[in-house]
Parts: structure tokens; C-alpha cells; sequence
């Protein structure tokens, strides 16, 4: 078992990351003292996979289960106050209810949410069934729903009681989901770490066939790595949770720009970084070698390293989403790996160049 403590004044929890730690899941919920009445919020596919798990962790006498539409769908107006109602109907007098929030980044930014505003605040857990959800959205305490307007536009920052990881659920995951996570680990060792970077760089066969050491591994590393950013920087005040943005604002304007239909977030994140390091190159802050392993990474793990986008879409959604000052847009550049730094002096101009490397 591994466990980390994220230390934050108000709301310090702990992340433990154990091999069939949902075996034991309701020892560690009880441990947690969040309430008499749980609230398990999970996907159709979480729930298909894993009902056995569910059921024996969580009796009826003390939770309820739901079931919401799969994917980014759930994190809907519609679903919010379906759930808000269900918790509703069972909250009585003597409960004190709680919520469980058991699936991929969709299914905790909802409930995490749920929580937050749910007669102003219940206790919650996050059990984080995908990578992305082990490495980053379950950490934190980004909570959030989307308007068909914009993707997060209605959130909290609220943190759990804890988070409870087991690897063993990514065994379940279709490559392409496990991939999409991956990215993100890339990005952490970009940014922090470059034994990680390497560590995933080195050992692409074992770890697309799921070995144990390296999985805990990359989580725990990840999971530490992003922990500490928020310690230091809970709600993004300071300019230090920033660089969790390294590859993202390029990845964003693609994704807007393909209607978040073509390009997924995992993929966009990867060839947004390695826009960022043309970018960097550009302006002198990094060499052909970062470009290099950037791009090897990348293709080992079949991410993309080109686009089909002209630059007008992705540059005017990138446009729209960031604000330009006096003509220059702040970025997050790579000096070497694990070494990054944020700079607002990119222009458009600076943009455009970097563009035709990927296209
Ligand atoms: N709050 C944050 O800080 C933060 C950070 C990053 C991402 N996010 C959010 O997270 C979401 C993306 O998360 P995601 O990639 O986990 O997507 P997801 O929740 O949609 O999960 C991806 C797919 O995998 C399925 N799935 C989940 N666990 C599974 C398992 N163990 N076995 C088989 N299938 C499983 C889901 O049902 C879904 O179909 C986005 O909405 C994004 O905005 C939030
Ligand atoms: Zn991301």
C-alpha cells in the first residue's frame, strides 16, 4: 500500500493507492466516518464490470446506487438534479448522507459537485476507476458540470475525505481510455519528473500489458507530482497549478475547434505538447533533442504527432479561449525534461510558425 498525504490547511486527505484495494472498500469508507447513508454514483460500463464489487461493498441497507448515461453525457444540468432528487427522497431526518463517487473523471466531477452544493456541502470519496481519473481529476478538488455553451463552466473547488485507487480497475479499460491517461503521465514527467518520462519512454510493452510494479508506479508518481502542485497552490491563485497546463492550451483550441467530437483530450494533450516544445525551440528555450524525445514517446504509444487542422480554427479557438494581452498569449514552455516554465510573451505571429510543424 502507498499512501499520500495531501497537506492542505483546511482540508488535508489521504490517497492510497493499493492493488484490490476495492475489495475493501467499505473498511476504508467506515474508517473515513463520512455518514450513514452513501450515495454511490457510477457509469453504466463501471457498473457492468464491476456489479459483483459493488454489490458486496456497499449493502443496500446503508447506500444507494446510480446510475448515470456514460461519459462526458453525465456531467449534465439534467443529471445533476436527478441525483440531487434521488439523494432527496432518501435523506431523512436521522441520515447523514455522503456521496461515493465510483468511475472515470466524468463521474467524479459530477459527484464532487453534487456534493459541494447539496445542502451546501456533504462529505464525498473519490474512487477513480480510469488513469485519468487515478492521476489527475480525482485529486484536487476540481469539481464540475458542462453547459452545451462550454465544457466545466458550472463548478467548486471542494475536496474529498479521500481517494481510494486501485490499479486493478484499469484492467478493464479499452486501450484507446488507458491511452488517454497516458498522455497525461507523459505530461507529468515533462513537467517534474524525468525519471517518469523515461520510465514510460523505456518500457512501452510492459506497461500497455498492464505490469503491476510499472502501473503503481507511474500512478503513484503522477498522484505525487499533482498532489503537491495543489498543496502548493489549491486554487490556482498563485500561477503554480499552471503548469498542469503544459500542452493544454493548444490542445484545448483543437479540441473546440473539432467540436470536441474528432480529437480526444488524451490525444489533444499530446500533440499539444509537442506544439509547445516547437514552440519552445522557437523561442530558445529548448533544443531538438526535447523535440526528439517528445515525438519518439509519443509514437511509441501510437499518439499523434500531426493534425488534419488548419491553423485559422485551432488559432481562433485558442483565441477565444485565452485572453491575448497587447497581443500576446501566456503559455507553458519546455527548457529541458522535466524543467518548464510559463511565459506570456507568445504572439500570434510565434503561434503560426510553430503551427506548420505538426500539420
Ligand atoms: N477535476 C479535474 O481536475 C479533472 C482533471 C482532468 C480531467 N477531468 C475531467 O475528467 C473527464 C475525463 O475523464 P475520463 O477520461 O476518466 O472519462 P470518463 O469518465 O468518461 O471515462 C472514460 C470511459 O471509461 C469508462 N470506464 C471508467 N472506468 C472503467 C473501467 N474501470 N473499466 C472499463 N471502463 C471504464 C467510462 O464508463 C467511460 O466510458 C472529463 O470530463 C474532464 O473534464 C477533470
Ligand atoms: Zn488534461
Amino acid at each position: 500500500m502507498k499512501k499520500i498525504n495531501l497537506k492542505l490547511k483546511n482540508n488535508p486527505y489521504p490517497i492510497i493507492i493499493e492493488s484490490n484495494l476495492k475489495d475493501n472498500l467499505l473498511t476504508h469508507i467506515k474508517k473515513a466516518k463520512l455518514g450513514n447513508l452513501g450515495f454511490v454514483i457510477t457509469s453504466p460500463k463501471v457498473y457492468q464490470f464491476y456489479q459483483k464489487t459493488i454489490k458486496k461493498n456497499f449493502p443496500s441497507k446503508n447506500f444507494k446506487i446510480i446510475i448515470t448515461a456514460d461519459g462526458e453525457k453525465a456531467k449534465s444540468k439534467s443529471w445533476l438534479f436527478k441525483i440531487i432528487k434521488t439523494i432527496l427522497k432518501f435523506d431523512k431526518t436521522n441520515k447523514k448522507p455522503f456521496i461515493v463517487c465510483l468511475g472515470g473523471g466524468t463521474i467524479g466531477d459530477l459527484g464532487g459537485f453534487i456534493a459541494s452544493i447539496y445542502k451546501r456541502g456533504i462529505p464525498y470519496v473519490q474512487i477513480p476507476t480510469t488513469l485519468i481519473g487515478q492521476i489527475d481529476s480525482s485529486i484536487g478538488g476540481k469539481t464540475a458540470i458542462d453547459l452545451p455553451e462550454a465544457k466545466n463552466i458550472v463548478g467548486s473547488f471542494y475536496q474529498p475525505k479521500v481517494v481510494l485507487i486501485d490499479p486493478n480497475f484499469l484492467k478493464t479499460l479499452t486501450k484507446k481510455d488507458f491511452k488517454e491517461g497516458l498522455a497525461e503521465a507523459i505530461k507529468y514527467g515533462l513537467i517534474k519528473d524525468q525519471d517518469l518520462f523515461y520510465l514510460i519512454k523505456n518500457n512501452t510493452k510492459k506497461i500497455m500489458a498492464l505490469d503491476p510494479a510499472l502501473i503503481n508506479k507511474i500512478i503513484y508518481k503522477s498522484a505525487k507530482i499533482k498532489a503537491k502542485i495543489v498543496e502548493e497552490d489549491e486554487k490556482e491563485k498563485k500561477g503554480i497549478r499552471t503548469i498542469l497546463n503544459f500542452g493544454h492550451t493548444f490542445a484545448h483550441g483543437l479540441e473546440a475547434a473539432s467540436r470536441y467530437k474528432k480529437i480526444s483530450h488524451g490525444r489533444a494533450v499530446a500533440i499539444g505538447m509537442l506544439y509547445a516544445a516547437y514552440l519552445s525551440k522557437q523561442l530558445g528555450k529548448c533544443s531538438e533533442k526535447e523535440i526528439e524525445e517528445i515525438k519518439t514517446i509519443l509514437e511509441l504509444y501510437n499518439l499523434p504527432t500531426k493534425i488534419q487542422f488548419g491553423p485559422k480554427e485551432v488559432l481562433r479557438s485558442i483565441s477565444y479561449d485565452k485572453k491575448f494581452t497587447a497581443g500576446k498569449i501566456r503559455m507553458v514552455l519546455i527548457r529541458k525534461i522535466a524543467k518548464v516554465e510559463v511565459s506570456d510573451k507568445v504572439t500570434v505571429q510565434n503561434l503560426k510558425k510553430s503551427f506548420k510543424k505538426i500539420k
